[in-house]
């Protein structure tokens, strides 16, 4: 069990936020293979205190999604303030604040991984923060902004001096992006550094590299990314390693095929159609990776604007794979 302030979860994995993926859709799939918890994408805090529709519908839930989390992303104390007016409504059951994006329009204007130049600033958006919040608080870091200024042990003890609840950690620093060799021992270094929890994120595709975070690391927690895309199913193993201690086996073509539709319904139902296809061409993608010779079935997707050619298509892959 993994304990955040007053939030308990069953299993120590947590869904990452994902900036253009984490849609209450893509949520409710990943819960359904037992994802015991889930954020919402990033919200600029500067959108949600303008009400800026796009940023509401993006932190509206729905009861079965839950318990659910919220990202922040500011630099700007006053602002958070007023934001917190909107988020305490919804009851998050915890704020993730980011000072980890490495976007190169979000580091320009002092957000993100920028913050990790200026702790003391951190510091003080973070106490605000937990101020205002009534939910725990965490704060999304990376190791560092590049090789030679790896300081993710300083940044969590000002951060836990501002009283987060637990340290989200990116093993990767901000000039790394997504790529290149995570750092184990920065994350161990937090680990010893505080007395909250901390949760590792960086290449944990499958139970087996978790497990290695976890040993290496010593962390509390880990955050699944993009082992999670295309595969809602990392978290029914992960479950099963968790409590029983055994690697359950994956899924086959059919069981894919079936997820995929009903991703698809999903993304439809609260998407409209037109978006809602749209929006799932790149999950098609995620969902057949590796499968042999799916070039031709992808260019077809990319072309397909309506619902019924896209469920028809998918439902050609049994034919294609099975036969
Ligand atoms: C498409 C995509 C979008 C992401 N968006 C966010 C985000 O909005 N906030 C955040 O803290 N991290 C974001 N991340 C980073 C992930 O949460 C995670 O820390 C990172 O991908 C490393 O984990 P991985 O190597 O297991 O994917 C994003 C990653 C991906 C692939």
């Amino acid at each position: 069990m993994l304990k955040i302030g007053s939030l308990k979860l069953e299993f120590p994995c947590l869904l990452a936020p994902m900036a253009g993926v984490s849609d209450l859709p893509f949520r409710l799939v990943m819960r359904s293979f037992g994802a015991p918890f889930a954020f919402t994408e990033m919200i600029d805090v500067n959108s949600l205190c303008h009400k800026d529709k796009r940023t509401i519908r993006m932190i509206s839930s729905i009861p079965e999604d839950r318990p659910l989390g919220i990202q922040l992303l500011s630099n700007d104390e006053e602002q958070i303030a007023k934001s917190f007016e909107i988020i305490n409504k919804y009851a998050f059951d915890l704020v993730d604040f980011n000072a980890a994006c490495p976007a190169a329009k979000v580091v320009r204007k002092g957000k993100g991984a920028a913050l990790l130049r200026d702790t003391s600033r951190l510091k003080k958006i973070l106490k605000a923060v937990v101020q205002h919040s009534e939910a725990p608080v965490t704060v999304k870091i990376r190791t560092g902004w590049d090789d030679g200024s790896v300081n993710a042990r300083e940044v969590s003890l000002y951060a836990e001096d501002a009283g987060v609840s637990a340290i989200c950690i990116h093993g990767r620093t901000k000039v790394q992006g997504y790529s290149g060799t995570v750092n184990y021992d920065a994350i161990k270094g937090v680990k010893h550094a505080v007395n909250i929890p901390v949760i590792a994120s960086g290449d944990n595709t499958s139970v087996l590299q978790i497990k290695r975070m976890i040993d290496e690391t010593g962390c509390d927690g880990v955050a699944i990314a993009r082992g999670a895309l295309g595969n809602p199913w990392i978290f029914r193993e992960l479950k099963r390693f968790f409590k029983e201690g055994i690697f359950y086996e994956t899924p086959n073509i059919d069981e894919r095929i079936d997820v995929m539709k009903i991703h698809l319904q999903q993304s439809i139902q609260y998407w409209g159609e037109k978006r809602g296809v749209a929006s799932f061409h790149k999950f098609f993608i995620w969902y057949t990776r590796g499968f042999r010779g799916i070039k031709p079935f992808r260019d077809i997707v990319f072309r397909i604007s309506r619902a019924d050619e896209l469920f028809n298509t998918i439902e050609s892959l049994k034919f294609a794979y099975l036969a």
